[in-house]
């Protein structure tokens, strides 16, 4: 049996007035889950990202052995994503499944290169096919899920359409899926659900990861989404991620133009790949500003993009604020 390292109650007192208040929303939350569950079972989906793996503990701590966890590997996730979230929740007592979910993914955007669609597309697959299969196997009726209000109010404003925003946009999960929603961060931002992630005792690598799009990587694309190109943009997220781990941003990605530009590689033309490094300081996501990167690193980035990623031969530095930019590209 893994051992549970979760603390069974945040302690009072470790950091003011707000963390007070914060661990007192975090007793109210769970109170909140249990009588809505009942005697009921709920699903919790993680992403490994901070938001959903509050919600996890959340709920875990509210049902115990009644939620069941799932990891859903849509083929869009980071290198060594599904194995490194398993990993992390063994060591915290909870287990995770991984559902196989990539052909699905993959089926559904082919072809589709308009941003909202592909977003929309990817939602669905989520909700009317995967989360609703899942849901009826195990009789669950329940879905908790960590939408923030900064999904909400950009979904609301209609900037774009987050995945996971529902509700608020008049969808109703019961009458469209036969499952309800509960979403105990809604009046939470970034900043204050990783705080609660530090009273919950999450590890430091969860509480301080850097926010990670529903819709994956395939938020990073620009045009069609196919394996071919979510294997350059995986394998250019591990080195942009791991060089900019220590420059305190908000949040760093790199981003697969569908346009192509000329360059020599090995004496010869080549038509490849151009990349956009984006690296941005942020405190909620509303507003940003890019990181003023050094050369140096700008440079070191782009000599391993360079090699390390076949028929890529042009980088680029985002310098655009939000707004008039978003953080992501779709
Ligand atoms: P934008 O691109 O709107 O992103 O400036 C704001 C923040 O939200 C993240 N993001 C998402 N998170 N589902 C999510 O859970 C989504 O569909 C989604 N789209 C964007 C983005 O990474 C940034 O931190």
């Amino acid at each position: 049996m893994p051992k549970n390292y979760l603390k069974t109650e945040p302690r009072r007192g470790e950091g003011g007035k707000e963390s007070e208040a914060l661990f007192d929303f975090i007793n109210e939350k769970i109170k909140e889950i249990r009588e809505i569950v009942g005697k009921e079972k709920a699903l919790s989906v993680l992403s490994g990202g901070v938001d959903s793996s509050v919600v996890t503990v959340l709920g875990y701590k509210a049902l115990g052995k009644k939620l069941k966890v799932v990891f859903i590997d849509n083929g869009l996730m980071r290198e060594g994503e599904p194995e490194n979230v398993v990993k992390i929740f063994k060591k915290l007592g909870i287990k995770v499944e991984i559902i196989d979910a990539k052909e699905k993914f993959f089926r559904a955007l082919k072809r589709k290169t308009d941003p909202e669609e592909k977003r929309k597309i990817i939602s669905d697959v989520f909700y009317g096919d995967v989360f609703k299969k899942i849901l009826e196997k195990n009789r669950v009726k329940f879905l908790l899920q960590g939408t923030n209000l900064t999904d909400i109010e950009e979904t609301v404003a209609g900037i774009k359409f987050q995945h996971n925003v529902l509700e608020q946009i008049g969808i109703s999960t019961e009458k469209k899926f036969g499952y309800r929603l509960i979403e105990p961060l809604i009046e939470l931002r970034k900043n204050e659900i990783r705080k609660v992630a530090k009273l919950l005792g999450l590890p430091e690598e969860i509480q301080q990861r850097i926010p990670f799009p529903g819709p994956a990587l395939a938020a990073r694309i620009i045009g069609e989404v196919t394996p071919e190109k979510i294997a350059i943009i995986r394998k250019a997220t591990a080195i942009v991620e791991k060089e900019l781990k220590n420059s305190g941003a908000f949040q760093y990605f790199p981003v697969l133009m569908k346009d192509k530009a000329t360059g020599i590689k090995n004496g010869k033309r080549e038509f490849g790949n151009i990349i956009i490094i984006r690296c941005v300081e942020s405190i909620d996501a509303r507003i940003a500003t890019p990181t003023k990167l050094s050369w140096k690193i700008l440079e070191r980035i782009t000599k391993r993009l360079t090699t390390e990623i076949p028929g890529t031969n042009r980088v680029c530095y985002d310098f655009t604020p939000k707004p008039p930019a978003t953080i992501e590209y779709i």
